[in-house]
C-alpha cells in the first residue's frame, strides 16, 4: 500500500476508475481535476478526514486496486457518530474567509444581473463594468494578491493544490476580460457566458479554499508564522486603506437593493 500512497492520483484513477468513484463518494473531487499530479497520500492528508472515515476510505481504495488481496476491513464503531469537523481558522486566514463573504454576495447576484442583461435592449455597460471593477479591485487586487503574495508563500508553492489555485485566478481573469469585451461590443451572449462561467469557477474556488486549502495551510503554520502573516496582511490592508473595502461593500449593498427588490416585485 505504501507504493500506492506515493503514486499520482490521476494515474491511479486512470488505471483503476473505481478509485475515482470512491474518492468522489467521500467528497474528494480528484477525477475532474485538470492537473492530477498530487500523490494519493497528500490527497487523503489534505482533506483531514475523521480517522474512522479515513481508515474505511483507505480500505476501499486498496480493495479497488487489489480486489483479490485479503485485506482486513477496519472495525467501524457504529455507536460513534462521525462529527462533521468544525473548521477554525487563524486570525489572518479568518480575515481572508471573511473577504470571501463579500465576493460570494456578488456571485449570488450574477444570475439576476444576467437575466436583467438579457431582458434589456442593450447591455448596461455601467452595470457590467461596475461588477468588473469590484472583481478586479476587491476580489483580485485586494484579496487574491494577499493569497498569492503572502499566504501561498508559507507553503510549498509547487504543491499541486496551489498550482490549481493560481490557475483558477488566471482563468477568472480571462472570463472577466471576455465579459468586458462583451460589454464594449454590446454582445449579450458574451457577457452572460463569461459572468456565469466566472460565478461557477469562483464558487468552487472559494469552497476549496474555505474547506480544504486554508485549513491545510493553517495546520502547517507555527504560532510565529501566524503572527508574521497577520502583520503582513495588516500591512497590505493598511496600504490600500479602509476606504476600499467600505466602498465595495457599499457597491454590493446597492446592487442587492436593486436586484433583490426586482426579484421580490
Ligand atoms: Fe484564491
Ligand atoms: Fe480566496
Amino acid at each position: 500500500m505504501q507504493k500506492v500512497l506515493n503514486r499520482e492520483i490521476k494515474e491511479l484513477i486512470t488505471a483503476y476508475p473505481e478509485v475515482g468513484r470512491v474518492l468522489e463518494e467521500y467528497g474528494i473531487g480528484c477525477a475532474p481535476c485538470s492537473v492530477g499530479s498530487c500523490l494519493l497520500k497528500d490527497v487523503v492528508g489534505i482533506h483531514n478526514l475523521d480517522p474512522q472515515k479515513e481508515a474505511t476510505l483507505m480500505y476501499r481504495i486498496e480493495k479497488a486496486i487489489y480486489p483479490d488481496r485479503k485485506i482486513s476491513e477496519p472495525v467501524v464503531d457504529m455507536t460513534r457518530k462521525a462529527e462533521p469537523k468544525k473548521i477554525t481558522y487563524s486570525p489572518p486566514v479568518k480575515k481572508l474567509v471573511d473577504e470571501h463573504v463579500l465576493i460570494k454576495r456578488l456571485l449570488a447576484l450574477i444570475p439576476s444581473i444576467v437575466e436583467f442583461t438579457e431582458s434589456s435592449l442593450k447591455v448596461d455597460k455601467n452595470l457590467i463594468l461596475g461588477c468588473v471593477d469590484f472583481i478586479r479591485t476587491y476580489a483580485d487586487k485586494y484579496h487574491h494578491m494577499k493569497e498569492e503574495d503572502i499566504l501561498f508563500k508559507y507553503i510549498d508553492e509547487k504543491a499541486e493544490i496551489i498550482q490549481v489555485m493560481y490557475k483558477d485566478h488566471d482563468i477568472g481573469r480571462g472570463y472577466v476580460r471576455q465579459a468586458v469585451e462583451g460589454a464594449e461590443k454590446n454582445n449579450k451572449t458574451q457577457v452572460k457566458e463569461n459572468l456565469l462561467a466566472y460565478r461557477d469557477l469562483l464558487t468552487q474556488h472559494i469552497k476549496k479554499e474555505d474547506e480544504i486549502l486554508y485549513p491545510w495551510i493553517d495546520r502547517q503554520l507555527s504560532t510565529t508564522q501566524v503572527g508574521e502573516m497577520f502583520r503582513k496582511c495588516n500591512d497590505a490592508d493598511a496600504l490600500v486603506g479602509d476606504e476600499l473595502p467600505r466602498k465595495y461593500e457599499k457597491f454590493i449593498v446597492e446592487l442587492e437593493e436593486k436586484f433583490l427588490q426586482e426579484v421580490t416585485k
